[in-house]
């Protein structure tokens, strides 16, 4: 077992998810929880990234980290961290490190075994170690000559300034592998993602009461509402609560869908007044999250109690809710810095209803392997994602029918297309977004002075890190013709190339 210390980092999931690729059993702490009896117990312990500087001196934690004996790996803040504490220094950058750098590496004995000397890394951070606490020695640096990489061989100390743990670092997983390998940590396979075993979890937790799930059309609802419905039939109730907020199209998809897969029960409810009424006139993201979530569950509440009438007592809440969901997210800790809210559904206690979750112990790209295992198809595991917000994150500033109609159509033009041309599936996730500036343009002879339509497509593995996709340019100026010419309201087109981070997938 590997502790892994979160100081923050909206990483820190990944880390405990590339460990189970390698089959090592992880659980993550904060730094002030985590007690002495855990540290004496880990086998190793992993200290993560976080948006502070360790030269703040803000964040609190258990002091016997540094003394526990363990061996140790430390990543960006966790890096830091490890000089500062053992005599090292670090200093603020003039030139701040973010997104893919070039590694040189000095040493593959150990934490670099079997790679190049140059490896391609993912950086995000501002403070640098500039002078090495006693014992250790730099292991890698990069083309500003900063130390990326530092060890202290005797203890088995490690830092790296980088992420290994996201996808852009090309050969991460075997970092993380050597760190095992030299911990002398056993790898086991565990079997979390069998069907049988998830179906037969569900039948054990629910017995003969039945379920009620709130289904949104997307892989993790879809997932976990199969499972559940392979295990209890029909006393299983899916509701879908169409927002006013969904793509073209959607509701038709999403009941198809449904029924397609023999659920016995599936109830679409137009609540699209109530949200498009509460929103009118909201300008601030936090303001617009916070107000489709609220109403969400007053809408959905409302559902269940009809259903209880109808159908009898229902005694658990069937939740798509997925490992990185469970653990003390980075949202949940005081060291971390909220990015966004999320859409995720909390009733209220007087609900009185116990919880099944299926996917609790998976990660998303988990998720669609057990769809497959279950028997659904591509089409429906390949969805791009989709936001609980909807199109309210996608229409920047108020939002009223007549941009809701604007975003739609122009998003179900760019949706087309990426069909057409066969893009869809190479793509992670793709949308439109309105951007609420108003540029003069000309059409025909007549000036016009309309809204900007912004196209976005993005490769992740995870949605933690993304990057653009070069979608070829004849492509991009067939779909940018075709918005402008069909979509009323929209006489500009632009294509975003913003990774993740610094910028965030949706726009709000
Ligand atoms: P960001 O914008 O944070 O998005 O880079 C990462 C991924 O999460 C999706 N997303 C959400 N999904 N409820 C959801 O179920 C939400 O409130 C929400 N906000 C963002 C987003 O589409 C992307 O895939």
């Amino acid at each position: 077992m590997i502790v892994i210390l979160n100081f923050g980092s909206q990483f820190t999931h990944l880390i405990s998810r590339r460990l189970r690729d390698l089959h090592v059993e992880a659980k993550i702490r904060l730094p002030d929880q985590v007690t002495d009896q855990e540290l004496e117990d880990a086998q190793a312990v992993i200290l993560s990234g976080g948006p502070n500087s360790v030269m703040d001196e803000k964040i609190d934690y258990n002091k016997k980290i540094f003394n526990c004996g363990k061996p140790m790996l430390g990543l960006c803040y966790g890096h830091q961290l490890i000089a500062h504490n053992f005599g090292g220094t670090i200093s603020p950058s003039h030139t701040r490190e973010y997104g893919a750098a070039q590694l040189t590496v000095l040493d593959t004995s150990d934490l670099f075994e079997g790679l190049d000397q140059t490896e391609t890394v993912w950086m995000s951070h501002g403070d640098s170690v500039t002078t090495l606490p006693d014992n250790f020695q730099v292991l890698a640096t990069t083309q500003q000559g900063k130390v990326a990489a530092m060890a202290d061989h005797k203890r088995r100390i490690f830092g790296m300034q980088f992420h290994p743990e996201v996808h852009h670092t090309k050969h991460g997983m075997r970092m993380l592998q050597n760190f095992i390998s030299m911990c002398g940590i056993a790898q086991k396979k565990q079997n979390t993602h069998d069907p049988e075993h998830i179906i037969a979890g569900i039948t054990k937790t629910v017995g003969d009461a039945s379920v009620v799930m709130g289904v949104s059309g997307g892989v993790d609802s879809l997932v976990a509402s199969y499972a559940i419905h392979k295990a209890i039939n029909d006393r299983l109730f899916c509701v879908y609560v169409d927002t006013g907020l969904m793509r073209q199209d959607e509701n038709a998809y999403v009941q198809h869908m449904y029924e397609q897969l023999g659920f016995a029960h599936f109830k679409l409810v137009d609540a699209s007044d109530i949200f498009l009424s509460r929103l009118a006139n909201v300008t601030d993201p936090e303001e617009k999250r916070k107000i489709i979530g609220h109403s969400f569950i007053e809408v959905f509440q409302h559902t269940i109690n009809q259903m209880k009438d109808e159908h009898g007592e229902i005694t658990f809440l069937g939740q798509g809710t997925i490992y990185p969901d469970t653990i003390e997210s980075a949202e949940s800790s005081e060291t971390a810095h909220k990015i966004k809210s999320h859409h995720n559904v909390t009733l209220p206690e007087d609900m009185k209803l116990k919880l099944v979750e299926p996917l609790r112990m998976l990660y998303k790209d988990e998720v669609r392997t057990l769809g497959t295992s279950l028997g659904l198809c591509d089409d429906y595991l390949n969805r791009h994602p989709f936001p609980g917000p909807g199109l309210a994150v996608r229409i920047l500033g108020s939002i009223d029918k007549d941009k809701i109609r604007i975003v739609r159509h122009a998003d179900h033009i760019f949706m087309q297309a990426l069909g057409e041309f066969n893009y869809y599936k190479d793509v992670w996730q793709a949308f439109a977004a309105l951007l609420p500036v108003k540029t003069v343009g000309v059409m025909g002879d007549t000036r016009t002075y309309e809204y900007m339509i912004s196209l976005r497509a993005v490769t992740s593995v995870d949605a933690m890190t993304a990057d653009w996709v070069p979608l070829p340019a004849e492509f991009l100026h067939y779909v940018s013709n075709k918005i402008i010419n069909e979509v009323n309201g929209v006489n500009r087109v632009v294509y975003d190339i913003t990774q993740k981070p610094p910028g965030t997938i949706e726009y709000e």
